[in-house]
This record gives structure tokens, sequence and C-alpha cells, in this order.
């Protein structure tokens, strides 16, 4: 306040002067003052000076502000971590500019430095129901124990229809482990779907407290090398191992007018497989809720989107394009073979016993 105390003084001298000298020159000198005291207000307001100098970090999208000392973590940019011409033969950057991880694509030590600075917390939720319990559950989670994000905190959301039947695991010790009962629906297609709403409730509930970044996954596969930093990104997709190679326009979207989920021939970029999809809290959120009123949308027109949730979630990432998408290294069907592009399997299916695992095949 003393520099505003200092410019009224200031006024006042210049008010009695004007008295007696010329007036155009004490009313410059009035306005070139007021000017001086307003700028030198401006520079000292702590707050409007510090906004300038806070940022938005690529992958978090957290807002992080510059230490007094510059103590901060230096913005991790695409181009120092992510080298698409060691895989020329496959597609690496999307049209809209975002990277498409493949092996040999990232630089792991650097990544590491950089998300262990951050102490970044990952979440990853399972569905486990009925037979899938016994089937999957226990091959899924000490896969995921061994091979997912090694090194960071992780906390596995496991959602269960019968939680007496949790297998007993033994955890590492950055892992934790929090299960939920779920209601059992009487179809696959309706646990499916059922998930997009539970996932967004407990985001709200709880996760986006624990966690920096989320992802969500099938239960029938298993981890069998590394997935790692690499693949955390604010909206991140997985392309689907048997359309990779594909046109848009042969891809099974949901094609019928009716549906929430429908997707005209002449568009789409990929395929994306809901077995795994992630990002940050925040982000997924919207997407569920987003797949979720499609999928309300659609039960009320009484019509079911071909691929269920999967559709509605294609649908989705067409309008809100994912900022980091996952090679089908990431997820990949052995069913196929192994063709010489995929150097490294992170997640391999698990064989399908649908007639085993489903109560209505
Ligand atoms: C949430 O989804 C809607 C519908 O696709 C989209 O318009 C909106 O931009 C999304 N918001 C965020 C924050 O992603």
């Amino acid at each position: 306040m003393r520099n505003t105390d200092s410019a009224e003084d200031l006024a006042l001298v210049l008010w009695e002067k004007i008295m007696n000298v010329k007036g155009k020159v004490i009313l410059s000198m009035l306005i070139v003052s007021t000017v001086v005291v307003v700028f030198w207000e401006y520079v000292n307001s702590p707050e409007e000076f510090q906004r300038t100098h806070s940022y938005r970090e690529e992958d978090t999208g957290r807002w992080r502000e510059e230490g007094k000392n510059g103590d901060s973590i230096e913005e991790l940019q695409l181009w120092d971590w992510f080298n698409p011409n060691n895989r020329p033969e496959v597609l690496t950057v999307t049209p809209w500019k975002a990277p498409i991880v493949w092996e040999g694509t990232y630089n792991t030590a650097l990544l590491e430095k950089y998300y262990a600075r951050q102490k970044v917390t990952v979440g990853l939720t399972v569905f486990a129901v009925g037979k899938y319990i016994e089937h999957y559950l226990q091959d899924f989670l000490e896969s995921a124990n061994r091979y997912f994000m090694v090194g960071h905190k992780v906390i596995f959301y496991v959602m269960m229809d019968d939680p007496s039947r949790m297998p007993v695991i033994s955890l590492s010790p950055l892992h934790s482990l929090q299960v939920f009962a779920i209601r059992s629906e009487k179809r696959w297609q309706d646990v499916s779907m059922m998930r997009m709403k539970i996932i967004g409730e407990h985001i709200l509930d709880h996760i986006q407290h624990e966690v920096d970044f989320l992802f969500c996954m099938d239960v029938d596969q298993v981890f069998q090398d590394n997935f790692g930093v690499e693949t955390l990104g604010q909206l991140v997709a997985q392309l689907q191992a048997w359309w990779y190679k594909a046109s848009p326009d042969e891809f099974t979207y949901e094609r019928r007018e009716l549906s929430a989920a429908y997707i005209p021939f002449g568009e789409g970029d990929f395929y994306y497989h809901a077995a795994i999809f992630g990002g940050t809290p925040i982000h997924i959120l919207n997407l569920t809720r987003e797949c979720f009123k499609g999928i309300l949308q659609d039960k009320k027109r009484d019509i079911e989107a071909e691929w269920h949730d999967e559709s509605h979630l294609n649908k989705y990432f067409l309008f809100n394009k994912p900022t980091k998408i996952l090679s089908p290294e990431y997820c990949w069907d052995y069913h196929i073979g192994l063709p010489s592009d995929i150097r490294n399997v992170k997640i391999a299916w698990q064989t399908k016993e649908y007639n085993l695992v489903r109560n209505n095949v």
C-alpha cells in the first residue's frame, strides 16, 4: 500500500502546483506518475507474476509451478524419449502427431528417471465375475505384479461379484491391492458394459485421489514382459491385434445409425481394443461417462452395439483422440502367429474358453 500512499502524496503536491504552473505540463506528469505506480504494483503482485511461470506437464496434465530457486522438474518432451526412426517399418506417429509406442521407440532410462522423480502412482482396474475368477484372475494379477510398472507404486483395483473367491497373491512391496464387490449381471455383455459405470464411480469416490494414472484391463490376458512408464499418458488407447494393418472401412465399428456408437464408412482412425485403455483419472472419468451414456441411450432404443462397450470406446476415441497409442505388442494374440513387427509381447491374450466362462456364449 506504501506505493499507493506515495502516489496520493505526489498527486496532492502536484495539485497544489497546478494552481500556479502551466496546466498541460502538470497533467502529463500526473499521468506518468500514475502509470509508474500501477506498473510497480503489478510487478510486486506475487500471484500475477507467478501465474505466468507455471506450466502444464505434457503427460500428467498437472500444473506445476516453478519453485523460487528453480527446483521444478523439467517438462518431458516427446522427442526426448521417443525415437520413431528405430521402427521405420511400422506406423509410429498418428496423423494428429501422437506417438504409437512400439518396442525400440522409447528411451527407458530417461523415462524411468523422469517418472521416479515425479513419484507417480499408477492404478489398474480389473473385473472378474463368475468363472472368470478361477480361470484368469490369479494369472493376471501374478503376472501384473511381476511386469506392470516395475519400480513404481501400483494399486490394483479388483472388482468381483464374490470377493471371498479372491486368490492369494503375494505382492511386491510397492504394489497394493483393493478388492470391491460388484453385482453380478446375467449376461457377460452387461458385465462388460457396466464396467464403464463402475470405473467412473470409483474414480470419483477414491481413485482420483490415489493415483496419477489409471489403466483398465480385461482379466483374460497375461503379462509376459515389462509394461512400463512408456505407456503413461493423458489418454491411452490400445491397437487391436487383429486389425492393426486393416483400413478403417474394414473395421468392425458399429455401422447402424440408430446406435450411439455409430461410425459411418469413410471415418475412423484405428480399431482400438477395449481390453486395455488408460490415462489420467480425469480423462478416464470422462471416457467412462460418455461410453456409459451411449450404452444407456442404446438400451432405451433397444439396440446393442455390435462389440458392446468396445464399440462405444471406439466412438469416443474418434472424437477424443488418444494422446498415446500402444502397438499390438502390448496386447498380442498368438493365434495370429508372430509376424516380424511384433518384437516383444508385453501382454498376451489367454485362450478364450468362452464355453467355460460365459453363461451365455
Ligand atoms: C468429454 O467427452 C466429451 C464427449 O466426447 C467431449 O466433448 C469433451 O471434450 C470431453 N472432455 C474432456 C475433458 O476430455
